[in-house]
């Protein structure tokens, strides 16, 4: 995602409330802090337009929005000041985090079975085959996953990019997760809420390419 620097993001996101700068220091208290409701994570949030879309439409769940850069964390969140300002609330809801660090770093995030659900929307495709430890569905990436998902826990997969997709697939393929679904134009999520990059790529008339999985036993 081409971006200008924002010079003042780095002390906004530092002194930011909603973007956790300590994540480590929260493994193993996932559960805890998400207070009974199921905890659902996007790794790569960009500007967070998902991650704030859902927060705001399904409030029995924490949602936890993952990213490297602090200029994105930045725009997420006055992303989200400007929806709750629509919506007059004055408070930041306390169903969203948003997590500045790297997603190599997951297994230090968070405790085995932490995680109800990962979401992949739209992830960095690294064309060039030498890059491709680097894709979000490379196979160390699924391993990791694996371990931090819940038996039962779900895996959600979407894109534009009907090559990356179909590599995915064949890397989701020799892992132990088991797909449920696979849709080469699929339609809107029931909420009616979708990704920046979702939205920008529907309006160009993209199909968008989406995998389901789950954490089980293979039969
Ligand atoms: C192409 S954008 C998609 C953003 C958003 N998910 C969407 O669908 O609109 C990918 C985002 O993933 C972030 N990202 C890529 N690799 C990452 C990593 N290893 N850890 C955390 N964030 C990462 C990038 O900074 C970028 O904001």
């Amino acid at each position: 995602m081409r971006l200008r620097r924002i010079p003042e993001a780095k002390a906004a996101v530092t002194a930011s409330e909603l973007c956790l700068k300590e994540p480590l220091e929260m493994k193993g208290r996932w559960r805890e802090e998400a207070n009974g409701k199921p905890v659902y994570l996007e790794v790569g949030m960009g500007r967070g337009a998902f991650i704030i879309g859902n927060a705001l439409a399904e409030p029995d769940k924490l949602f936890l929005g993952l990213e490297i850069r602090e200029e994105m964390l930045y725009l997420a969140e006055r992303k989200l000041q400007r929806e709750m300002a629509v919506r007059g609330l004055f408070e930041y809801p306390d169903n969203v985090r948003f997590l500045w660090t790297n997603a190599k770093l997951l297994p230090e995030l968070f405790e085995a079975g932490e995680i109800d659900r990962i979401y992949l929307n739209f992830s960095d495709p690294w064309p060039k085959a030498k890059h491709d430890k680097r894709r979000l569905t490379f196979r160390t990436f699924l391993e990791q996953y694996m371990i931090l998902l819940r038996d039962g826990g779900e895996l959600f997969f979407r894109t534009d990019n009907e090559k990356f997709f179909d590599w995915s697939l064949e890397s989701f393929a020799e892992s132990p997760f088991i797909n449920l679904s696979v849709d080469r134009n699929a339609p809107i999520p029931e909420n009616g809420v979708i990704s920046e990059y979702e939205a920008r790529y529907r309006g160009m008339g993209n199909p968008i390419f989406t995998a389901v999985y789950k954490k089980g036993e293979k039969e």
